[in-house]
């Protein structure tokens, strides 16, 4: 790999201007690096990097959401591949639809960005078993992620699957594609002390193996502080600052900002704060970080069975600057597009040195970064929670209590990470009851007689069941080919037995590794228990009436997504291993080690119930006697898609827990009665210190997740057909179907906010070119749309959040003249926040601006 030492340092900053303003994408770039950044055609380069993992949304979504992280900033879209999705079958490979890996590469070049391709082929990414096939465990000799040859083989094998795809398609930098980057492994360095003096082997086999692909653009390894050179390693985290690689002719890569975090079933919702995320991407730039990645930039949906677990949910949201369903998260996304604009104003700078440190007082820092061509850029923190004033350069500036203030001139403070200046919007569900009667009304929602049935056997039913002695493990006896086992026992109770007796009471326990188990004695449902995100192990203690003569106890037992995390997450088992234990009158027996029958997966799932094309079409029932709130239920109807183009979701409010297809598609496991704990939450979380995933989180005592998405590509004209798997009991006429779309437009600054107009952010307004104090600004997101009504409007002390702001004390009586004026009718207007618009309500009181608007088209 070349170098780039003296020679680009001493670029002229002209000739670095030139080449970034041509598009990125030419015939063969040249990808090296050194100490400083990543080196594209002998320029270094500041990267802002982000994660949108092409399965989790749609190939018809792709460009909508690239687009809208090109308009956020970024020059670099990064995303895993996910092993089981394109192997699903040993030597049998998939590369359709959300699978098209080359088509979402293609889209992201198309859009003028760079690629990251994080190979793996270990991913973790709450993807089930970590992206790894389970055919992968059943290889003779196999141990995953060490120096074993099976593995070897199959871990080369695929990852050279990946590179000649892309070579052959002219992908990589190299070639002239997007790809300037790949990882090999993820975050082994956190767990390969388990794996003892074996990791090191392996990782030394897998950095040789990696570079005999020959991509020409470099490889890295994150959280992976030994990486072999010439691989770089990097840092993931909420903040990486601190981080520097392990050799000095590296540069400092940040591979996984976490912008929020996953949800699980059962667990509360994490948010992130804006004025965090963006605090800890100033930080890194402020120490000499130039490559940075959000994990996750659009966190999607985990459709089908594809999440890991145990429990992770089916909604990937990660509180991602772009949300689940696509629309921009605010004011995360433009606060932080505010942030990238600024940090390329500094770019020239950043490139050519590392930063020149100068404390400013305890925990305030000053890095500045200058050439000596006369660029400078210079960066304030303060990492203290509270206010602080500094004097820098002889000039006294404010730093709110855990913010960067980026200097791009080192004299004015253009963005400070504390500051929201970009608008804020309300993503709103909108209930189809709530739209106006017509054609927007699913076609039988709410009607039972819009539902068919069929009942799914309890226990065996399918010609496929066997017996074994005693209770097996569940990963290795379904291989993962359904999230069902059902063990099932049957045995005689004569006259005589004095510790069970017919029509007594009698104690069933059930010990299980998880991740839910539902009992039924005799056909009938005795009850369910399941294990959390923290400990999928469960137990189930149940009073049970037996019969004398034959009995049948039916174990069911589901997996809700395989682990992805940890040393030898691999062999972390599920089911039913027990003890199975009945008692009564003092005395226990224990059916363990008898002989049970076992099947794998429904009988519904074998006859392709969910499929469109089934042939099953006379065993649908659609009797008056639709069954509610019983387990074991296929259900399904039709309806109508709702009219226009926002993005749908269903609400399973009313349903238990199972899964989904819309036209034959799984839109995931659906569980809107694992709720989230009733403590923990806060609607306001405080963004000064430091972040964890358990700081901020909402949505206590809710279900952690009533709203799956549909992609809109899953639904067609006319009739769409809906079928659901129900496992516990629910009532699917209380399903109801919403469209997600942009509500209010709120922006609200204060006339002391420090960060006067960044014109590179706001060009409309750089034909003024004379300072202007703090400004609110508002855009409708939609292209046809204009603000078409201001909702609230407050010059003075107003209170409270988008959608819900009111009149403080003090207020100016011309406010929503002033704003009507400048606004309605626009698609974008700038109003400044000063007394000079408005006059002065209150005297010697800091006032603020608040507005809400919202626009149509
Ligand atoms: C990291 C891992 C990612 C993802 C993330 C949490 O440790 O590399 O794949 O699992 O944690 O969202």
């Amino acid at each position: 790999m070349k170098r780039c030492h003296h020679l680009c340092r001493l670029l002229p900053l002209w000739l670095s201007l030139v080449i970034l303003s041509f598009s990125h994408i030419s015939y063969g770039d040249n990808v090296t690096y050194d100490h400083r950044a990543l080196v594209i055609n002998g320029v270094r380069r500041v990267l802002i990097s982000g994660s949108i993992h092409y399965p989790r949304s749609t190939p018809e979504m792709w460009p909508d959401l690239i687009q809208k992280a090109k308009n956020g900033g970024l020059d670099v879209v990064e995303t895993y591949i996910f092993w089981n999705l394109h192997e699903p079958v040993q030597g049998q490979y998939d590369f359709e639809g959300r699978k098209d890996i080359v088509k979402f590469v293609k889209t992201v070049a198309e859009a003028g960005l760079y690629v990251h391709l994080r190979i793996g082929p270990y991913v973790c990414a709450e993807w089930n078993y970590g992206g790894f096939p389970l055919w992968l465990h059943f290889i003779p000799g196999i141990k995953f992620r060490t120096d074993n040859e099976p593995f070897k083989i199959e871990m080369q094998r695929f990852t050279a699957k990946i590179v000649d795809l892309m070579k052959q398609e002219n992908l990589y930098a190299s070639q002239g594609g997007p790809i300037i980057l790949s990882q090999i492994e993820n975050e082994y360095g956190n767990i390969d002390s388990a794996y003892g003096a074996a990791a090191q082997r392996y990782i030394q086999w897998s950095a040789s193996m990696a570079l005999s692909l020959d991509t020409g653009v470099p490889w890295v390894m994150c959280q992976q502080s030994d990486a072999p050179d010439p691989i770089i390693n990097t840092c993931n985290g909420f903040y990486c600052d601190q981080f520097s690689p392990n050799s000095n002719n590296k540069p400092k890569m940040w591979t996984e900002n976490w912008s929020g975090w996953f949800l699980s079933f059962g667990g509360s919702a994490p948010y992130r704060p804006p004025q965090d995320l963006a605090f800890a991407v100033a930080r890194f730039f402020q120490r000499g970080g130039t490559f940075q990645n959000y994990y996750m930039y659009q966190g999607g949906t985990n459709f089908g069975r594809t999440t890991g677990g145990p429990f992770i949910a089916t909604s990937y949201d990660y509180d991602a600057p772009i949300d689940e369903y696509g629309l921009l998260n605010q004011p995360k996304w433009g606060h932080l597009r505010d942030l990238h604009k600024v940090i390329k104003q500094c770019e020239p700078a950043l490139i050519a040195t590392d930063p020149a440190y100068t404390s400013l007082g305890q925990n305030l820092e000053a890095h500045v970064y200058k050439t000596s061509s006369g660029a400078c850029a210079a960066f304030l923190a303060n990492i203290n929670t509270q206010d602080a004033t500094v004097k820098f350069n002889g000039k006294t500036y404010q730093l709110p209590g855990w913010s960067v203030s980026i200097l791009p001139d080192c004299k004015n403070v253009v963005y400070n990470t504390a500051q929201i200046n970009s608008q804020e919007t309300t993503s709103e569900m909108r209930y189809l009851s709530s739209i106006s009667e017509g054609t927007d009304q699913p076609l039988s929602r709410l009607s039972s007689s819009g539902w068919s049935y069929i009942k799914e056997p309890v226990g065996i039913s399918k010609a496929d069941a066997f017996t074994r002695n005693g209770l097996v493990e569940q990963i290795n006896t379904t291989a993962d080919a359904s999230d069902y086992l059902w063990y099932s026992i049957s045995f005689n109770i004569t006259m005589g037995e004095p510790w069970l007796v017919s029509g007594e009471q009698t104690l069933l326990h059930v010990e299980s590794l998880g991740h839910v188990l539902r009992a039924f004695v005799n056909g009938f449902y005795v009850g369910g228990v399941m294990g959390s995100a923290s400990s999928a192990k469960i137990s189930l203690s149940k009073l049970i009436i037996l019969n004398k003569g034959k009995n049948t106890i039916d174990l069911l037992s589901a997996t809700v997504g395989l682990q992805n995390y940890g040393a030898f997450f691999d062999l972390s088992g599920a089911g039913v291993t027990g003890p199975v234990t009945l008692s009564a009158n003092g005395v226990t027996f224990d059916l363990s080690s008898f002989v049970w029958t076992y099947q794998i997966g429904l009988k519904g799932q074998d006859m392709s119930l969910f499929d469109v094309s089934d042939d099953s079409a006379s065993l649908w029932l659609s009797d008056s006697t639709l069954p509610m709130n019983v387990p074991l239920v296929w259900y399904k109807t039709q309806f109508k898609a709702p009219a226009g183009n926002d993005p749908v979701a269903i609400d399973f409010t009313g349903m238990g827990k199972g899964e989904a297809w819309i036209n034959g598609q799984s839109i995931g496991r659906f569980w809107p009665t694992y709720t989230a704990p009733l403590s923990g939450c806060s609607n306001s979380c405080n963004y000064k210190g430091a972040y964890s995933s358990s700081k901020c989180l909402k949505n206590c005592g809710k279900p952690s997740q009533q709203l799956y998405h549909v992609p809109r590509s899953f639904l067609k004209e006319g009739a769409n057909t809906m079928v659901l798997f129900e496992e516990e009991g629910g009532d699917p006429t209380k399903i109801s179907f919403a469209t997600r779309h942009t509500g209010s437009l709120c922006a609200h600054v204060s006339e002391m906010h420090p960060a006067p107009v960044n014109f590179e952010v706001y060009p409309e307004l750089a034909a003024s070119k004379q300072k202007l104090g703090p400004m609110v600004h508002l855009t409708c997101p939609g292209p046809d749309q204009l603000i078409n009504e201001i909702k609230f409007v407050s010059f003075g002390t107003p209170q409270g959040t988008c959608g819900s702001y009111s009149h403080g004390k003090c207020s100016s009586t011309n406010a929503l003249s002033v704003v009507q004026q400048a606004c309605v009718g626009t698609s974008s207007c700038s109003v400044p926040v000063s007394i000079k618009a408005f006059g002065d309500p209150c005297r010697g009181v800091t006032k603020s601006l608040a507005i809400e608007a919202t626009c149509s088209s």
